[in-house]
């Protein structure tokens, strides 16, 4: 079946011949430094409060099972990264394993993730540059500051506070309200410049605002940690485990980017040792700071003051330490940068794979002559991060966001599972094969043994789909059986360990999701889907 047509494996890996080459700048630190710069983020100074308002300081399980379901998939990005050194990260990987329908589909999923995901955040950091301008004297109006659609519900809803203000006070053009996000498009244009004009100008900059936040939230917590009141931390988990899963979307953000060190195999010294380790530590270092953050914020104030955009300013502001309210801003100012800078890295090098697999018209594989990066898709980035700018709702953005890059984390786990076993070669990462045969029905037999002992009525809660709960238990009725046949797979197949759990956990992740998030979701794969019909299958590479 054409839609299914693989690309092979080794004809990727030497993929970079023929094209006009990126500069080879990137070292394992740097890489490293660039999985941080894209993990530590909105995540960490933004969505973490809902989160912590949800979950309640239990919320640091959640981020305890986003670093594992993320580790799994890292591990299985790190076997692909190191077979095939070429850019374009999952999409690549989905090429050589599923066939290129699939490719498309990461491709498509991918540009959620990457884009959409710096919309939000951009909003992020817009929130905490506005605050840090106000503390410089600096006002800007608050139709300058806030989003159209927040601002038009906040009227709708008579919701007093900035949405109102900035409609109250908008000026008109055409009978239409002038509301948008000035400094959220400032960044976006900034960013998409430098990323435009070099690597190694990116990389220098993203180097240097890595060891600034990294600085800054050190301090944050060593200073948080002496306003910790241990009595915040009971209850450990106010709204039960459904608490904690209510900020999967919020948690599961925090933690994308490390992925997108992926994206820079042709700009990598050595892609095949290199990628991996950047990867996994980049992971392993985030995860111990996401952890010790989330105690330290649930433990400074109760977990149902945390409810706000920015939370981190939040508890200083409530403990009266002024001076780190302004060292806050510049840390979250300057984390999110770096976050917008790495992804509005990897978008335009997925991009520039797809076109140059025929999927994409041909310009958005031009290499810049001068600067040497994929000129066209770093502005059309730009473009498409930059206009949702002006009619889009961060909320939505997050989940959107969330939801397309476990996808993909799931389609990347599953495409290890198909690659043929290969012998270990020095100097490249080697996922380590653990035969699942007997581990993966145990340790899905052991996981429902501990459900029905804590709760034994848990399959018949699921299995009532009536009304509202239709919507919640339908995904996690999908998810059970799923383990059964990812059980009963791994003991006919003897199925590699790492993969399964990798697949399973970000499985999981997303029958956390909102049932209308799903819906937007397949909305969104189906018009990728009619775009690539039209386009990609007739001019696809392999189509001759
Ligand atoms: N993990 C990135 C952030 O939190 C997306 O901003």
């Amino acid at each position: 079946m054409k839609l299914f047509r693989k690309k092979p494996v080794v004809e990727i890996g030497l993929d970079e011949s023929p094209h006009e080459s990126l500069h080879k700048v990137l070292s394992v630190r740097d890489l490293t430094f660039f999985g941080i710069a894209a993990i530590i983020g909105a995540g960490s100074f933004s969505s973490i409060g809902s989160a912590c308002f949800s979950g309640g300081p239990g919320v640091i399980f959640l981020f305890i099972i986003c670093a594992v379901a993320c580790g799994f998939t890292a591990m299985c990005y790190a076997e692909f990264a190191s077979r095939v050194p070429a850019s374009g990260s999952a999409y690549t990987y989905a090429y050589v394993s599923f066939g290129e329908v699939f490719a498309w589909v990461i491709g498509w999923a991918l540009l959620m993730e990457y884009s959409i995901g710096n919309i939000y955040v951009a909003f992020s950091w817009s929130g905490y540059f506005t605050n840090l301008c106000d503390g410089f004297g600096l006002h800007l109006p608050e139709w300058l500051t806030i989003n159209y659609s927040e601002a038009r519900t906040a009227f709708k809803d008579n919701v007093a506070g900035e949405g109102l203000s900035a409609w109250l006070s908008a000026p008109e053009l055409g009978g239409v309200k002038l509301i948008f996000d000035l400094p959220a498009v400032f960044i976006n244009i900034i960013v998409t410049w430098l990323v435009y004009v070099g690597t190694k100008e990116s990389r220098n900059a993203s180097n240097i605002m890595v060891m600034i936040k990294l600085a800054i939230i050190v301090l944050v917590i060593v200073v948080g940690a002496f306003y910790i009141d241990i009595d915040n931390w009971s209850p450990f988990m106010p709204n039960g485990f459904g608490g904690v899963m209510g900020g999967v979307a919020a948690v599961f953000f925090a933690y994308i980017g490390f992925d997108a060190v992926s994206t820079l195999a042709e700009e990598s010294k050595n892609p095949q040792r290199d990628l991996p380790r950047g990867m996994i530590y980049s992971l392993v270092i985030c995860t111990v700071v996401f952890v010790i953050l989330a105690l330290v914020l649930t433990g400074m104030v109760s977990y149902s003051e945390l409810n706000v955009s920015d939370p981190l300013a939040e508890v200083f502001s409530k403990k009266g330490v002024k001076w780190m309210l302004f060292v806050v801003s510049i840390a979250a100012v300057v984390a999110m940068t770096s976050v917008i800078l790495v992804f509005q890295m990897g978008q335009p090098r997925i991009w520039m794979s797809m076109s140059r697999d025929g999927l994409l018209p041909k310009k958005f594989a031009n290499i810049h002559p001068k600067y040497k990066t994929p000129g066209f898709s770093t502005i059309m980035t730009g473009l498409v991060v930059g206009i949702p700018i002006f009619f889009t709702n961060p909320k939505f953005v997050l989940d959107f966001t969330s939801i397309g890059t476990l996808f993909a984390f799931v389609l990347v786990c599953g495409g290890v599972l198909t690659l043929p076993r290969k012998e270990k070669e020095p100097g490249k990462f080697h996922l380590p094969f653990i035969n699942g045969k007997f581990i993966v029905p145990a340790i899905i037999l052991l996981t429902f043994i501990l459900i029905f002992s804590f709760n034994p009525h848990f399959l018949s809660e699921q299995f009532n789909i009536s009304g509202d709960n239709a919507a919640k238990n339908i995904p996690m009725i999908v998810f059970l059986l799923l383990c059964i046949v990812m059980a009963v797979l791994s003991f006919m197949k003897n199925l590699s360990l790492i993969p399964v759990l990798g697949l399973l956990s970000c499985c999981y992740l997303l029958t956390g999701m909102e049932a209308s998030n799903w819906i937007w979701f397949g909305a969104w794969l189906l018009i990728g889907l009619v775009v690539y019909l039209a386009y990609g299958y007739r001019k696809s590479l392999l189509n001759n």
